[in-house]
């Protein structure tokens, strides 16, 4: 379900799960993770560009796996993910079409370059399913836009435009195009063409020591609530009410 290729010093991913908008299976994660580690040590490899087929880039957590297969503890697919994502040395490029949702949206903030279909939209619906952001997402989103415009996002997890996204700073560019992928693909090519040594460490001075210290240290600190709620009563109701195709009713649940 995940593709992926060396093309001319970029390592292409696509998510490959069109009819689920791309929703991340515990088996997707471990094979992106494995995809991203070796890619990132791979010496052909200069640039990671990531995009998903079809109109979607991720929908997030595939959430019946979230029922059939909790996560129980905090070494498990998505939490290692995410961990792999926030120590990558090489650019990570995202092209995204269509929804980006959960940790569809909150693996963009350990990309470098976002790029997004102008129709593209950004949820973070945690709290609305009952659970805690993950990712880093409470550290990095209010690092990027202030602790206000990051509790209004985190708490009401409501969809986001890739035009406000650009504003809010994390996407680059909007593309009135189809896709945002092949502009995504020429700034990937840019970078090919550019001293590697140059580029992987200036990405090391962006992103390394305290910041990337915190990073993890948030993931894991997230990850300890993410399984606390995953278990809790309100995020059993709003899972199957998702799956039942109705609206949650969170009285009288914590
Ligand atoms: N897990 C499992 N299946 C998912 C999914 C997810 N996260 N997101 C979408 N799907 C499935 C839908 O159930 C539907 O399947 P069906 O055709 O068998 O009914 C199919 O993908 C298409 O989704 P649909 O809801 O019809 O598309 P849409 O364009 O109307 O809406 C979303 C797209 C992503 C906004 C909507 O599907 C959604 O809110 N999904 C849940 C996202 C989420 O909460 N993720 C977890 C974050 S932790």
């Amino acid at each position: 379900m995940i593709h992926c290729q060396i093309e001319d010093g970029i390592l292409k991913i696509l998510l490959n799960r069109p009819e689920k908008k791309n929703a991340f299976t515990n088996a997707m994660y471990r094979e992106l993770t494995q995809i991203l580690s070796k890619g990132d040590q791979n010496s052909e490899v200069k640039v990671i560009l990531i995009s998903g087929a079809g109109n979607a880039f991720s929908a997030g957590n595939d959430i019946a796996d979230f029922m059939k297969s909790p996560i129980t503890h905090e070494d498990a697919p998505p939490i290692n993910l995410l961990k792999a994502l926030a120590q990558l040395t090489k650019p990570l490029i995202a092209a995204v079409d269509g929804v980006a949702v959960g940790i569809g949206a909150t693996l963009l903030f350990h990309c470098d370059l976002v790029y997004a279909q102008k129709d593209a939209r950004f949820i973070f619906p945690f709290v609305s399913l009952g659970l805690v952001p993950e990712g880093a997402a409470s550290l990095l989103l209010p690092r990027l836009v202030g602790h206000q415009r990051a509790s209004e996002i985190l708490l009401f997890g409501e969809p986001i435009s890739a035009d406000d996204a650009q504003t809010l700073g994390f996407v680059n560019k909007v593309i009135s195009e189809s896709s945002a992928l092949p502009y995504a693909e020429q700034r990937a090519k840019k970078l090919t063409t550019l001293s590697s040594g140059s580029v992987i460490r200036t990405k090391f001075l962006l992103k390394d020591g305290a910041l990337k210290n915190a990073v993890l240290n948030q993931i894991e600190i997230e990850g300890k609530l993410f399984i606390d709620r995953l278990h809790g009563p309100a995020a059993k109701e709003a899972l199957t009410s998702f799956l039942e195709k109705r609206a949650p009713n969170f009285e009288g649940l914590d």
